[in-house]
């Protein structure tokens, strides 16, 4: 892999009542722009939290031109996923845990127009959905328990960032490695030595000072720990 690593900040750390100008905030030019915006969306059901819905996606949708990466942590993907890819989400992230028909709802947010993602959480063995993954256009690796930001980095799943390095490079799987739960500048490199593709970074970029420089830092690190 020698690509460039690509940064997802997570707006679940930005201040929700002014989202639309902290997403200008990574989104400049050069280095400090992040590739995409990572969104998380939970329903108080699949995980106990609540955050927002389809109507903000759509709000953001218009107010920038960065992809928007969605991650829906709720129930019953197969009834909402398909709201967010036919509003222009760039990547629309399902659960495997909650998703009855992944492979229908991958067919389907593709015919919208998005990128499939098929997310597990740590507990999830990667090989009960390597052939609904076909289907696929992301696989995104939780690295912690889903839920809530600025937790703490479980590095155990980092055996199944590299199962799944492993079959793309070898042609058997053809999906992007998206990582999310406990990225920043101390954890970024063992997920880039993993191989991971794209970093979601959510206390890491909002906490910090200036959001722009936290982009353009966590990705030379990827970049420098990649081979
Ligand atoms: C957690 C969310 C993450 C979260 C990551 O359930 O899916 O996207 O924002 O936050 P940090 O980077 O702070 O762990
Ligand atoms: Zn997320």
């Amino acid at each position: 892999m020698a690509h460039r690593p690509l940064i997802a900040p997570s707006i679940l750390s930005a201040d929700f009542a002014r989202l639309g100008e902290e997403i200008q905030v990574v989104a400049g030019q050069g280095d400090t722009r992040a590739d995409w915006v990572h969104v998380d969306v939970m329903d108080a059901h699949f995980v106990p939290n609540l955050t927002l819905g389809l109507p903000v996606v759509q709000s953001l949708l218009k107010v920038t031109d960065l992809p928007l990466d969605c991650h829906l942590m709720i129930e019953n993907p197969d009834r909402w996923a398909i709201g967010y890819a036919e509003a222009g989400a760039y990547n629309v992230t399902v659960h495997a845990e909650a998703a009855k028909d992944p492979v229908k709802i991958a067919k389907d947010l593709r015919a919208a127009g998005a990128k499939a993602g098929l997310s597990i959480k740590p507990g999830t063995p990667l090989e009960d959905h390597l052939e609904v993954l076909k289907h696929y256009d992301t696989l995104l690796v939780m690295s912690v328990e889903p839920g809530f930001g600025g937790q703490s980095f479980i590095a155990d799943v980092l055996g199944k960032v590299r199962a799944a390095r492993r079959l793309v490079d070898t042609g058997h799987l053809n999906v992007l490695v998206e990582i999310d739960g406990g990225i920043n500048a101390e954890t970024i490199e063992q997920a880039a030595e993993a191989g991971v593709d794209c970093f979601v970074a959510g206390s890491a970029v909002y906490g910090a000072a200036d959001p722009g420089k936290a982009v353009a830092a966590l990705r030379d690190l990827a970049a420098q720990a990649q081979h």
